[in-house]
C-alpha cells in the first residue's frame, strides 16, 4: 500500500479522453496525469499544452519502457482497446479501459488473463455504478430494501440533435458501444443472476438514409434472467430534449428509481406552463461518476485492491451485447448462460 499519488498515462486524446485527462490533472488528488500517447501527435500536444503535460508521445513503447509510470487510461477507438490493453497488462502498468474492452469474448478473456498474470487492477469504464444514484439504489437491493427484483429497465438516449455521420461509424455500434451500459446496469443490479434469453429488435428511425449501410440507431432488447426476473434495456442515438440516463428496479417489496432528465429541480413556471432544463452532455450527467472511477481506480494502484468492474464484468455486458447481434440477424430470440 502506498499513498504517494499514481502516474498516470491517457491513451487516446479525443472527446471522452479529454475529459479523463482534465479530471486527473485537476480534479483526482491520488493521481498524476503524467503523459498522454496517441496516434495523432498534434491532437495530443494540444492537449497536453492546454492541461500542463510535457510527456506527449505517439511512441507506446516510451511508457511501457518508462519506470515511472503506474498505468494507463484507455480511451482510443473500441477496435484497439483488448490489445492495448493487453500489452500495458503484460509490460506491467495497470489498465482502466473504456468499454467495450473488446470486441470478441476471447480477446476479453486474453486480457483478463493477463491482468491476473500480471496481478495488476484492470477496470472498466462502467461509469454508471459511481453515479450516486445507482450506487445507492445498488446498496437498497443488497439490503433487501425492495425484495427480490422481478422487473428491471435501463434506457440510454443520446442527446439530440444526432451530429455523428453514420456512414462512419462501426455496424452495432449501439450494442457494443451504447446499450453495453445498460448490459452491465442490469447484470449489476439483478446480482447473481445469469441471463438465459436475449431478444433485439432495432431499426434506423433517426438515419433512416444510412439503414442499407447496416446503421442501427434505435434499439430494444428483452432479458431473461434465472431468478425470474425480465429487463428491458433501450437505447436512441437522437433524443431531442437532452441526455437521458435512466434505470428502474421494481422488486417484490417496491422500487427503485435512478436518473433524471432534469438538470436541477428547478422548475420554471409561465405563461406557456412549466418548463425544465435538462442534460445535454454525458460529461455533465455523469461529472461525478467520471471522476469517482478513475479516483477508484488510482485507489487500486495504490492499494493492490480493486474494487471497481473487472474483465469478467466486461466480458458478461459483451455475451449480451453478442446475443443481440445474433438475435438481430436471425430475428428470433437467442439462449444464453451469461
Ligand atoms: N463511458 C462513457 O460514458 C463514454 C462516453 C463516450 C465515449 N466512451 C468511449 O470512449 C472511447 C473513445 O471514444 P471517443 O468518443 O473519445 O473517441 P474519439 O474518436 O473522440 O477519440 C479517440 C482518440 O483515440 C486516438 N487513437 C486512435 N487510435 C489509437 C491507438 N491505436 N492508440 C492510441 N490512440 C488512438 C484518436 O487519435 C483520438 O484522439 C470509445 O470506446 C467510447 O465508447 C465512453
Amino acid at each position: 500500500m502506498t499513498t504517494k499519488p499514481v502516474n498516470l498515462v491517457l491513451v487516446g486524446a479525443g472527446r471522452m479522453g479529454s475529459h479523463h485527462a482534465e479530471n486527473i490533472a485537476f480534479n483526482i488528488s491520488n493521481a498524476n496525469l503524467f503523459g498522454i500517447f496517441d496516434q495523432n501527435l498534434e491532437g495530443a500536444k494540444a492537449l497536453g499544452e492546454k492541461l500542463g503535460c510535457e510527456f506527449i508521445t505517439d511512441n507506446i513503447d516510451e511508457i511501457v519502457n518508462h519506470p515511472n509510470i503506474d498505468g494507463v487510461v484507455i480511451a482510443a477507438p473500441a477496435r484497439f482497446h483488448a490489445n492495448l490493453s493487453k500489452y500495458f497488462l503484460e509490460h506491467g502498468k495497470a489498465v482502466f479501459c473504456e468499454k467495450p474492452a473488446g470486441l470478441t469474448l476471447a480477446e476479453i478473456e486474453e486480457t483478463s488473463a493477463a491482468a491476473e498474470a500480471a496481478g495488476l487492477p484492470y477496470q472498466i469504464g462502467f461509469n454508471r455504478r459511481w453515479d450516486r444514484a445507482f450506487a445507492d439504489a445498488k446498496a437498497k437491493i443488497q439490503e433487501g430494501a425492495i425484495g427480490s427484483p422481478q422487473q428491471l429497465r435501463s434506457l440510454t438516449r443520446d442527446p439530440g440533435p444526432w451530429g455523428g455521420d453514420p456512414f462512419k461509424i462501426p455496424t452495432w455500434t449501439i450494442f457494443y458501444e451504447t446499450l453495453i451500459h445498460d448490459f452491465d446496469t442490469l447484470l449489476w443490479l439483478n446480482e447473481d443472476a445469469n441471463v438465459t434469453e436475449v431478444r433485439a429488435i432495432a431499426d434506423a428511425l433517426v438515419r433512416p438514409d444510412a439503414k442499407s449501410h447496416g446503421h442501427l440507431d434505435v434499439a430494444t432488447v428483452t432479458l431473461r434472467f434465472d431468478n425470474g426476473a425480465i429487463a428491458v434495456a433501450e437505447a436512441n442515438f437522437c433524443a431531442m430534449y437532452g441526455y437521458d440516463v435512466r434505470a428502474e428496479v421494481l422488486g417484490s417489496l417496491g422500487m427503485l428509481q435512478m436518473g433524471d432528465v432534469r438538470k436541477t429541480n428547478m422548475t420554471c413556471y409561465d405563461k406557456d406552463g412549466a418548463k425544465d432544463d435538462t442534460w445535454r452532455a454525458d460529461s455533465h450527467i455523469f461529472a461525478s461518476g467520471y471522476t469517482a472511477q478513475i479516483r477508484a481506480f488510482a485507489d487500486a494502484i495504490q492499494s493492490g485492491k480493486q474494487t471497481g468492474p473487472n474483465g469478467r464484468d466486461a466480458h458478461r455486458a459483451l455475451a449480451i451485447s453478442l446475443a443481440c447481434i445474433e438475435s438481430i440477424e436471425s430475428g428470433k430470440e437467442v439462449q444464453t448462460n451469461i
